[in-house]
């Protein structure tokens, strides 16, 4: 028998330690976060991607009252980023979240599996590593690509 050791490699950071790009990404991930529409769940999630033509898309989660209808912060914000700029490539993404009581959560919260997947398809497409960034209320984990964050990942068969 074989073994794949597969691993993950966080960088956990503090706010001033992140570059000036990176400082710029995690606060629109942040503001982001105002624009969620979720009233049922009250956990508002904001996503912020750079794109290599130099602009910035946000997105924010969308709830609807058929709960599975809604969509999480980062697919609205890859979804709306490749609708919009279809020819550009994604460099990197951000993702921040308040909890109930209105806080930025203390920890960093991930992207749920359908929306790796769904980044997944973009960092494909751009050819190069897309760094994410996730938001916590003082400190910041960093991880080199989205495949770090899904391991054995279904791509083209
Ligand atoms: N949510 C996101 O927007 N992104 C995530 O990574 C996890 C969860 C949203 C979905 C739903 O609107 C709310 O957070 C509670 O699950």
């Amino acid at each position: 028998m074989k073994q794949l050791d597969i691993t993950t490699k966080v960088d956990v950071l503090a706010y001033d330690e992140l570059s000036a790009s990176e400082a710029i990404l995690t606060s629109l991930a942040r503001e982001a976060t105002e624009r969620s529409y979720a009233p049922y769940s009250h956990f508002r999630v904001g996503a912020a991607i750079a794109l290599d033509n130099g602009e910035t898309v946000t997105g924010a989660n969308q709830e609807n009252v058929a709960y599975p209808s809604g969509t999480c912060a980062e697919r609205s914000a890859c979804y709306y980023a490749h609708a919009r700029y279809p020819e550009a490539r994604f460099k990197a993404i951000a993702v921040a979240a308040r909890g109930t009581d209105g806080e930025f959560v203390a920890d960093p919260v991930a992207p749920c599996g359908a929306c790796r997947q769904a980044l997944l398809e973009y960092e494909i497409l751009a050819g190069a590593p897309v760094e994410v960034l996730l938001c916590g209320r003082d400190k910041v984990y960093r991880l080199p690509s989205v495949a770090s964050t899904l391991p054995l990942a279904f791509t083209e068969f």
